[in-house]
């Protein structure tokens, strides 16, 4: 819902003044809306990383970075994260209203009816070597998806986009496991419909077949926690790209799969593991000050892991929920003097007091405590992007419908600033 309200701004280029429309959303920085920029005056903005540049209009999630603030539909991440579960929250995302009883049950039946694969896909993952890193395996198999799914390919049938949306929910954490089973040589587990989705991830990642396995109740909550706390972010680089991909009319199955490939990315989803390793380097306490002067030195490309947001000015919400169920899981299994877990506390209380990090607002984000939690549950590091590529694949799904759904759909084509040679004339060899 934009409103288009009579303030104009006006750019004045030598002799010239052009004027563009404010557009206004429901909250959050107005727009300047300069869809007529290059037609008008004849140039192009300049801004490679986007920080000042809205992509599109969208109502699914809002983040206020000053205040540290994270809404799905209107609702504070805190009380999804305390209040309801994963499942439900991807209704709210996909549908943009919280489910009455019997939608969430119907939804709930239509998700855990599709996580089983297609029996053939399970010979897809013996073609990679079993030491391939699991994204790999969840990227190469999330594309795949198309060859077996074919029939809900078409993005122009509402009914086939719904199909598409089921299917990746409800696949996406049978396609992680079983690319963990698969990289530590255990069988695959099929997916069991009378557990719940966080705890059905679980048994299909550590049951084994010689034995029943119990879903411990206390991580089952957590994963199903992490799931939600990283389901959805606005237009983050992950769902950029899977927009921008879609913008071209590519099936869900490619488009989704580009998204799980820009997320493994250090600098974005693949923080998590990132993160772990750092705080298992600096190992113990008495070295931190070491990597804290890394982190500083412009001459250093060592960036503090789990530190630093484009949007968060202030504290991520979602590393707080984070820490409040690292401490209460660990505690729960009685590890609370976990040594990664202390090293990544006195890590963060140090740099919260450091000039640098107070000037640059560098606050821990969403990667710098899951992973701690993950490894807490029993996960590899290797694990914890493919884990963050299950849970995110609602927002990128929620984000693609509605671009889909929107009349004003062009393929996105960004232009730029050409810095090469200009005009000359080829030279044959012998004249070079
Ligand atoms: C995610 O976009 C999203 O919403 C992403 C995400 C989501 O849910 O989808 O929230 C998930 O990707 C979280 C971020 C995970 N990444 C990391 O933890 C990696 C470490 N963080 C940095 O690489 C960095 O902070 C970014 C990539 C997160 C943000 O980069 P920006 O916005 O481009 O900021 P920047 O690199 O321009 O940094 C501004 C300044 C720089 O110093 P100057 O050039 O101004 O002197 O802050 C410094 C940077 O050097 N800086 C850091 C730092 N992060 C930024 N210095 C040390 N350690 C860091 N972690």
């Amino acid at each position: 819902m934009t409103t288009q309200d009579t303030r104009s701004a006006k750019l004045t280029i030598e002799d010239k003044t052009y004027e563009f429309p404010i557009l206004s959303g429901t909250a959050g920085p107005d727009v300047i809306d300069i869809r007529r920029l290059y037609s008008d005056a004849g140039v192009f903005t300049f801004d490679p990383g986007y920080t000042s540049t809205g992509s599109c209009a969208s109502s699914i999630t809002y983040i206020d970075g000053d205040k540290g603030e994270l809404m799905y539909r209107g609702y504070p991440i805190e009380q999804l994260a305390e209040k309801s579960h994963f499942l439900e929250v991807c209704y709210l995302l996909l549908y943009g209203e919280l489910p009455k009883a019997a939608e969430l049950e119907d939804f709930e039946h239509r998700v855990t009816s599709h996580t089983m694969l297609h029996d053939q896909m399970n010979w897809f993952f013996r073609g990679f070597r079993r030491d391939a890193h699991p994204m790999a395996v969840v990227c190469g198999l999330t594309g795949a998806m198309a060859a077996f799914y074919h029939d809900s390919t078409d993005i122009n049938d509402p009914w086939q986009r719904e199909v598409a949306t089921i299917r990746l929910i409800a696949k996406m954490p049978t396609i992680v496991a079983h690319a963990y089973k698969y990289s530590i040589g255990q069988p695959f587990i099929y997916p069991r419909n009378e557990l719940d989705y966080a705890s059905n991830f679980l048994s299909m990642c550590f049951a084994v077949p010689t034995e029943d396995y119990r879903v411990d109740p206390i991580l089952s909550r957590a994963i199903d926690r992490i799931f939600t706390l990283h389901a959805d972010h606005e237009q983050n680089a992950s769902t950029s790209t899977v927009r921008l991909a879609s913008s071209s009319g590519a099936n869900p199955f490619a488009c989704i799969g580009a998204g799980v490939a820009c997320l493994w990315g250090p600098a974005h989803g693949g923080a998590n593991e990132a993160c772990l390793l750092m705080l298992r380097e600096i190992g113990t306490k008495d070295r931190i000050p070491e990597f804290i002067q890394r982190a500083k030195d412009k001459d250093d490309p060592f960036r503090l892991m789990g530190f630093g947001h484009r949007v968060y000015k202030n504290f991520d919400p979602r590393a707080k929920v984070m820490k409040q169920s690292a401490d209460e899981v660990l505690g729960l299994l009685g590890i609370e003097d976990n040594p990664t877990l202390q090293v990544a506390k006195e890590l963060e209380r140090i740099a919260l007091e450091d000039e640098y990090f107070i000037e640059k607002k560098l606050y821990p984000n969403v990667d710098f405590y899951s992973g701690i939690i993950l490894e807490a549950i029993g996960f590899p590091t290797s694990m914890f992007t493919p884990i963050f590529a299950l849970a995110r694949t609602v927002g990128w799904i929620s984000q693609w419908k509605e671009m889909l759904e929107d009349p004003n759909l062009r393929i996105a084509r960004p232009r730029q600033l050409y810095t090469g040679a200009t005009r000359r004339d080829y030279v044959d060899i012998e004249n070079r």
